[in-house]
């Protein structure tokens, strides 16, 4: 008797079936007459599992072509793209409104906390803008941020748009809202007003027409 034909039960019966694996030691029943420098080939059938499979992804695609075909109306990427951006707007407005004072610049102010301006101080040398206004903020290619002259405003709110967006086109004050965070902007700008009137080593010369706080 084959060995192929023997009875087995159970899971096995249900493996075999799945498989169709020829047994070894029968592989001759299946070899091809092919010889290629000695390496033979056999005419294995494909296993059931995998064709199933096979067969599985091709009934689901039916759907998918009768999507595409019919029912483009209500499902497309496309739509399926402009509902998901259209929910993300949604959420983004829903977080600005219940969070006004996260993006209502108008309503800024110098923090006076001494956390916050120690944290601003800490910045103004870890953001580099020491490297342009000086640690005492007496200025070199920047300006002097320690008197009342100002090119671009003194007030906080100023300030804190003068960080943001940096300073007239080709002067060299970058806008630095895409690298510090607008809580990180704030307390540098409160750490700026903190040191109004301080007088540095070597000061420059006073620059802008913006006079701040009035005299
Ligand atoms: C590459 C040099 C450079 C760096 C770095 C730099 N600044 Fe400036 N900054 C300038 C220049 C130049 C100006 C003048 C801009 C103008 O004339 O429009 C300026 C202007 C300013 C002003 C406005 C001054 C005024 O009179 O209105 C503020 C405030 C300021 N910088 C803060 C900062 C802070 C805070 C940082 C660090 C996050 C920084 N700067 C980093 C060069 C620099």
């Amino acid at each position: 008797m084959n060995k192929n034909s023997e009875n087995i039960s159970g899971w096995k019966k249900f493996m075999k079936s799945m498989t169709k694996a020829h047994d070894l030691g029968t592989e001759e029943d299946i070899m091809l007459d092919h010889d290629y420098d000695g390496i033979k080939e056999l005419d294995n059938v494909l296993p059931p599992w995998w064709l199933y499979g096979f067969y599985i992804t091709i009934a689901i695609s039916a759907f998918y072509i009768f999507q595409v075909f019919y029912n483009s109306e209500n499902y497309s990427q496309t739509k399926e793209y402009e509902t998901a951006v259209a929910e993300g707007k949604a959420e983004v407005e829903a977080y600005k409104e219940a969070n006004p004072q996260l993006f209502d610049d108008s309503n800024i102010v110098a923090l006076t906390d001494a956390a916050d301006i120690a944290k601003g101080k800490e910045l103004f040398t870890s953001k580099t803008c020491t490297a342009c206004h000086l640690a005492d903020l007496g200025g070199s290619i920047g300006p002097n941020l320690t008197d009342n002259k100002w090119i671009l405003g003194g007030d906080v709110k100023s300030l804190f748009n003068t960080i943001s967006k940096g300073g007239r086109p080709g002067k060299g004050m970058i806008a630095w809202e895409s690298t510090i965070s607008r809580d990180e902007r704030i307390q540098l700008a409160s750490y700026i007003i903190s040191m109004q009137g301080t007088e540095p080593a070597t000061p420059k010369p006073a620059e802008g027409d913006i006079i701040w706080p009035e005299e």
